[in-house]
């Protein structure tokens, strides 16, 4: 598997974070103190200027960005590159001030005013320009900076406004969509229901809180057209780059899973991905195993959106968040086993929000590298060192990457119609829980499992699991026959294939759009049911599931039933099918129950496909990173007990004993990483060898 070292220059994983010196040009002792601090950290990299805009540009036109050159000259001496952020994030007060279109406006229509960070009007022509004179001298500057690594756009972007313009862009956007035919808009979004018959595209309103949001189709198209306008003002910044420094990577910082924005639209305009990573350690709802499983559905999201590259992790608290119901401390070395989950995952960085601790203002409490204290003696410093340490033991891993042959088939537009549409339950529909709970299952086993769209190539999948699919995208049903067709084995859930991507129901029988023959079934009813109310399905040898919360009533085509409903009216029913179709099999599953229950369901796909589980002991996560030298096997221990694990033979990296004679001994929070090197010129790894159809074998 080639490698794909994002950062030659370094020679190793990014480690460090978000540096706001800013804050102490006036106390040259202090930044002096933090290069010394840096060095002795293990750090190699900072973000920089994420919210310096008003450093900057004090008044408009006026620039000033000597104070930062000496700094990055200064970092660069000591080998300390940066990531250079763009400052549209933080509006200056005078920018506000002279141009009030810059502020977005809320649901109510009423422009916000000046303050917080990020509340930005995507459309305001003149909050762009200026983005983009300050982005050009910023290129100026320091594109020929050896020690710039990378551009960051802005930070951590998102969020609708509702002004008038960004209502005008809307109608704009609805012409083009629906090629100026308001004809087309009112059958898309079936408007003779209720009478609400457009005659023209400039009687279309946002779905403003006093205004209409009984059309399920427009309620959709906002938010793309949200995406739309956010991708869009982001192209206008990395235009700038793209012109001025080429050579310069470009990336953003995403959130998670946020549902503000399809990342995957964001995603195709950068050269590599990222996102800050903030679990709520030791919390009392969950185990931490639990906590950081949701994690790594997270992390495996935005790898999923470049997976042919590692990502960074571009924000992590080294100690506590701020601000949340409760800001519990991590304990003592589970700091860096979160930063080896994010390595394990296919991260090639570990980067902290933030490297010194502000004195005042809104985070002056969250967590740093460098406390309030000042010194290197805290537990927090030791640890972040630790990272540090352990970072360079690896970095021959740099630049491989994660191979999942399982994927699960996820989109945002599918999000939003269900958090949209007014079916099933109210409370219960969960569809992001649904998805991750699932996922979990896979990732319980040690199976690596993408997060990708349903439109997807899924060529390089066997396994694709689809919950909830309740929307399907134009090319989605094509796809998913393509896939099975070729071999693939295909799960879908109960809700899939309700309507299409303007929100119409499709007629003749859900799943739609030709799903019903994939699956030989169609789906007559949907019963959902109250929190109390349960219901199984039993199978053939015996084995019962237990339903909750959705049932659906199939009505039976060519497909095998595998399991039925052993209660209620539509007892005896199928509840669980089969259907071979071409090469591969399709199955459905009409009711919901507990991941876990379906564990043997999902082996059996695995199996069929040849690709092995692993029995990881509780509490332990495994993920395995390829590269031409050989494979790197992460088994990291959430638990405050010790685990014993099956490495297999090799080097372990943090330890630098051979790994293979017998079980490896997890401490409490311990991790192994066990290279097992290619032979030079021999045989490649049985375990990376692939077959004919290019799949990897294990
Ligand atoms: C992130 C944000 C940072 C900082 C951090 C800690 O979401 O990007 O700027 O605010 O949270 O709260």
């Amino acid at each position: 598997m080639e490698k794909n070292v994002l950062f030659p220059q370094v020679g190793g994983f990014l480690h460090g974070g978000d540096y706001n010196p800013d804050q102490w040009l006036d106390r040259p002792d202090i930044l002096e103190e933090d290069l010394r601090l840096m060095k002795k950290a293990g750090v190699n990299c900072v973000t920089l200027g994420v919210f310096s805009w008003v450093m900057y540009e004090p008044e408009e036109g006026r620039f000033n960005f000597d104070w930062l050159a000496g700094i990055m000259d200064r970092l660069y001496a000591e080998g300390i590159y940066t990531i250079l952020a763009t400052p549209s994030a933080a509006h200056p007060a005078w920018l506000d001030a002279a141009y009030p279109s810059a502020v977005r406006a809320g649901r109510d229509g009423r422009r916000c005013r000046h303050g917080g960070r990020v509340n930005t009007c995507w459309s305001s022509p003149e909050f762009r320009e200026k983005v983009k004179i300050v982005d050009r001298k910023l290129a100026e500057r320091f594109g020929s900076h050896p020690g710039l690594l990378l551009w960051h756009i802005a930070n951590e972007l998102g969020g609708e406004c509702f002004c008038p313009l960004c209502a005008r862009r809307f109608r704009e956007y609805l012409a083009r969509r629906f090629e100026g035919d308001i004809g087309k808009l009112n059958r898309a979004w079936w408007t003779t229901f209720w009478g609400h018959c457009y005659s023209d595209f400039s009687q279309v309103e946002p779905p403003y809180s006093d205004g209409e949001s009984s059309i399920p189709g427009l309620l959709v198209e906002w938010k793309r057209f949200t995406t739309w306008n956010i991708v869009d003002f982001v192209k206008t910044e990395i235009a700038v780059f793209k012109e001025r420094t080429p050579q310069i990577p470009v990336t953003m910082n995403f959130m998670s899973f946020s549902e503000k924005l399809d990342y995957r639209a964001a995603a195709k305009e950068l050269s590599l991905v990222s996102w800050d990573s903030y679990p709520a350690f030791h919390n009392d709802r969950e185990t931490l195993y639990d906590t950081m499983a949701e994690t790594a559905f997270y992390h495996a999201v935005i790898r999923s959106l470049k997976p042919e590259k590692p990502y960074l992790l571009m924000e992590c608290t080294p100690s506590v968040v701020h601000g949340m119901s409760y800001n519990k401390q991590k304990r003592p070395g589970v700091h860096r086993l979160a930063c080896l989950q994010a390595v394990a995952c296919g991260s090639d960085s570990v980067l902290y929000f933030q490297w010194r601790k502000n004195r005042g203002g809104c985070e002056q409490h969250h967590g740093a590298v460098v406390d309030h204290l000042g010194t290197a003696d805290t537990r927090i410093f030791r640890e972040v060192s630790q990272v540090g340490e352990t970072l360079s033991r690896l970095s021959r891993a740099a630049g491989t990457v994660t191979c999942a042959r399982t994927a699960m088939l996820v989109d945002w537009d599918n999000r939003w119609a269900l958090n949209e549409g007014h079916l099933a339950g109210k409370e219960t529909k969960e569809y992001v829980r649904t998805c991750m709970t699932i996922w979990k299952e896979f990732f319980r086993h040690g199976v690596e499992m993408n997060v990708v769209s349903s439109e997807a190539d899924l060529s390089g999948y066997r396994i694709a699991v689809a919950p909830m699919m309740y929307m399907l995208r134009p090319g989605t049903a094509a796809n998913l026959k393509r896939f099975v067709e070729n071999g693939g084995q295909l799960l879908a859930t109960y809700m899939t294939g309700y309507v299409d991507e303007h929100q119409l129901c499709y007629l003749g029988g859900f799943p739609g759009d030709g799903l019903s023959q994939l699956f030989g079934v169609i789906s007559e009813e949907l019963d959902t049911l109250y929190p109390s109310d349960r219901n199984r399905i039993r199978f053939e040898d015996g084995t019962e599931w237990e339903v909750f919360d959705y049932a659906e009533v199939l009505r039976v085509g060519t497909a095998e039933v595998q399991g039925v409903y052993a209660e209620d009216y539509y007892k005896g029913g199928a509840a669980v099918t089969c259907n071979p179709f071409g090469k591969g099999k399709a199955w459905y599953a009409a009711a919901r129950v507990a991941p876990e229950e379906m564990w043997t369901l999902f082996e059996k796909m695995l199996g069929e496909c040849g690709i092995p589980a692993r029995r990881l002991p509780q509490g332990v996560e495994y993920h395995q990173r390829l590269g031409e030298e050989g494979t790197y096997d992460f088994y990291l221990n959430w638990t405050t007990e010790p685990r014993a694990v099956e490495t297999g033979p090799g080097r372990e990296l943090l330890t630098g004993r051979s790994a293979g004679e017998g079980a490896w001994e997890l401490e409490p929070y311990g991790a192994a990483v066990v290279l097992r090197e290619t032979p030079r010129g021999g045989a490649p790894d049985p375990r990376i060898a692939t077959d004919a159809n290019g799949w990897k074998q294990e």
